[in-house]
């Protein structure tokens, strides 16, 4: 397993595997990886010959006042987790690397990116969709593997795939968990013991939403109210948005009459964390 931080080096590697006929996977990431990463690298080592690993704190899909230089780094961490999984190779370039001076094209979407965290986050997914095509151009994979955590950019990379007609096949790979229920998260290293405990409601309304459409339940607004009602009372959660939206979409939608996605963000002090379930996973 080597760390390269050339896109030469990588286009390299990856021309001599693809010329000894071997399939490649991505896992793009932006490093400090957990457990919710290593199942993606499983998936990939699972179904590949070799898997990239890319390791890069994105500067563009951060906004002017998000935690782009708090973002925790620690390479060496990551690159014995990519190994232990079975990992190629991590990609780990300088932002300098894949932006040069006067980068200046960008990869944007219409639909899908201006719901949930695209309200919040505005400029958030035309940088991820711009990096990720950027990747899949240098790695130029068979398949890449993002996770379902982060629902909303694993249904707008299928559907720039899907528009720019790039030959990847996209796996969406389920949620890891903590013990407790808390999704895994890089962020979750900025909770101090007291948030921890908080950021539990998170997948306690998951829960209780999962709940209610077991029981047949299909009418959103009850739904998010019960889920809203369990966070709110937890003083250290703050509701950035709790919504059931069509999966295809990411519009809101009164019934769940079709594939849906129930989606939340929650601010836990200054934390912002996201959970979800898909129907259609139910
Ligand atoms: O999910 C992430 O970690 C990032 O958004 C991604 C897909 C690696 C792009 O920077």
């Amino acid at each position: 397993m080597k760390i390269v931080k050339t896109i030469d080096e990588v286009r390299r590697q990856v021309k001599e595997w693809k010329s000894q006929g071997l399939s490649v996977g991505l896992v793009p990431t932006m490093g400090y990886l957990h457990e919710g990463h290593a199942s993606l690298i499983d998936a990939s080592h699972r179904d590949n010959d070799r898997t990239v690993v890319s390791d890069f704190v994105n500067p563009m899909q951060f906004g002017p006042t998000e935690d782009l230089e708090s973002y925790p780094r620690d390479i060496e961490r990551d690159a014995a987790l990519v190994e232990e999984h079975g990992g190629d190779i991590i990609f780990n370039p300088e932002p300098s690397e894949m932006y040069h001076e006067g980068f200046s094209s960008f990869v944007d979407m219409d639909v899908l990116t201006k719901e949930l965290c695209g309200l919040s986050r505005p400029v958030h997914f035309r940088g991820v969709c711009t990096v990720v095509s950027k990747l899949f151009n240098i790695v130029q994979p068979d398949r890449a593997y993002f996770g379902k955590k982060d629902a909303q950019q694993l249904a707008v990379i299928r559907h720039m795939v899907d528009d720019l007609n790039m030959d990847i096949e996209i796996i969406g790979c389920p949620i890891v968990r903590e013990e407790d229920g808390l999704a895994k998260s890089s962020r979750n290293t900025y909770l101090n013991a007291e948030e921890r405990k908080a950021a539990l409601v998170l997948s306690q309304a998951i829960n209780i939403g999962i709940g209610m459409v077991r029981n047949g339940e299909n009418d959103c607004a009850a739904i998010t109210d019960a889920m809203k009602r369990h966070i709110s009372a937890e003083p250290l959660a703050k509701i950035d948005y709790v919504k059931i939206v069509d999966l295809a979409t990411m519009q809101q939608i009164p019934v769940i009459d079709r594939p849906a996605l129930c989606a939340i963000a929650v601010y836990i002090g200054s934390t912002r964390l996201i959970d979800n379930f898909f129907t259609e996973d139910i």
